[in-house]
Formats: C-alpha cells, structure tokens, sequence
C-alpha cells in the first residue's frame, strides 16, 4: 500500500514540476537574482532583438531539457554519496529557467512550442539513464553539460555586444554548467566514447535549430 502511494506522490510531483517547468509565465521562483539585474536594456535594433531572443529560447529549451533530465533521474537514481549535491545543481537549473525566461519576456519573444517534446525525451533518459546505473545516469548529466557549454560559448560569440544583460546571464550560466559537469565526473559520472558523444551532438543540434525558430 505504501508502495502503491508513493508511486501515485512520485508521479503527482513529477507531473506538477513538468507543467510548472512548461508553464508560460511560470511561478517558479530563483534563489539568485538574473546576473542581468544590475545592467542597462540595451538600444537594440528589430533585427539585434530577434537573435537575441532566438539565442535565449535554445538556452530556455536547454535549460527546460536540463530540468527534466534532472527530475527522470532523481525519480530512478540511487546516487547516495551526490544526493545533495545534485539537488543543488537542480536548484541551480531553476535559476537559468527563470532567468533565460525573463530575458525572452523582455526582449518581446516567446519559450519554445517544442518544449513538451524536449521535456518528454530528457525525462526518459535521465530515468533511463538512472535505472541502469549511477555511473551511466552521472555520465550523462557530465557529458550533457559539456554540450551546454559548448552552446553558450557559442552564443557568447553571437549574441550582440551591446546585449549585456542577455550576456550576463549566458557567463553565469556557463560558469555554473561547468561545475555541475565537473561534479558529475568526479562523483563517478562514467566518460562516454565519442560515438555517443557524437549522437548526442546531433540530438542537441535538432533541439537548437529547432527552438531557435520555434
Ligand atoms: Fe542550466
Ligand atoms: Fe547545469
């Protein structure tokens, strides 16, 4: 009977933070404030705003990805020694939701209609990935972030220099992406040959050029 409980809580509180993680204008709140807040808008022009705007939709998609990876494995994985560790990176994960959505609200766009999907397919492998095992399910979240960072780095390069809120949000996010792939390696996370690598590559390219249009 308990059993039978706890399954019905899991999937209620899994189904309430995938439609909070979906919700436009969500009530998910962050524990830091944007790295944008300090800095001025910038005077952009139609063209500067829409990239812009594009650029912070795929970090969102990613961003939306990561929660979903991070809620299938905590439904799956055992990861004793990382629990914590991973519920902060997961917190962490909420900030860059909130605040990529605050930058896409402002610069007049909209989140991805394609964010359902992604959620959909990051949720099954991180359970996947949890249900094989510690190593794989850390493996995947290390490998993951690596393709995120690759990404901002990216967009560093692309969004518009004058967009200093938008880039600050970026570096911050960067700067935290690394640390949760480096702590998911050195908790035992396993390093994926780069065939799978490879796939995964061509995975994140379909959600990128994807969200960046719709
Ligand atoms: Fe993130
Ligand atoms: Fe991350």
């Amino acid at each position: 009977m308990s059993r039978h409980l706890s399954l019905i809580d899991n999937f209620i509180i899994n189904a309430d933070r995938a439609l909070r993680t979906l919700a436009a204008g969500s009530d998910m709140t962050c524990e830091r404030p944007s790295p944008a807040l300090p800095l001025d808008e910038a005077d952009l022009d139609d063209s500067e705003r829409r990239h812009a705007a594009a650029l912070m939709r795929v970090n969102h998609t990613g961003e939306v990805c990561a929660q979903a990876l991070y809620q299938g494995q905590a439904l799956t994985a055992k990861l004793p020694q990382v629990r914590n560790e991973m519920e902060h990176a997961a917190e962490e994960e909420i900030d860059h939701l909130v605040w990529c959505q605050e930058r896409i609200d402002a610069l007049g766009s909209h989140t991805s209609y394609l964010n359902p999907v992604w959620y959909g397919l990051s949720f099954a492998i991180g359970a996947g990935a949890g249900l094989v095992s510690d190593k794989i399910s850390l493996g995947f979240v290390a490998a993951t972030e690596d393709q995120v960072c690759k990404h901002l780095q990216s967009h560093l390069q692309q969004l518009p220099v004058t967009d200093l809120r938008s880039r600050a949000v970026v570096e911050q996010m960067l700067a935290d992406e690394a640390r949760h792939a480096d702590m998911a390696l050195s908790a035992g996370g396993y390093n994926f040959p780069a065939s799978v690598k490879g796939i995964m590559t061509l995975v994140s390219k379909a959600m990128t050029q994807t969200s960046y249009y719709i």
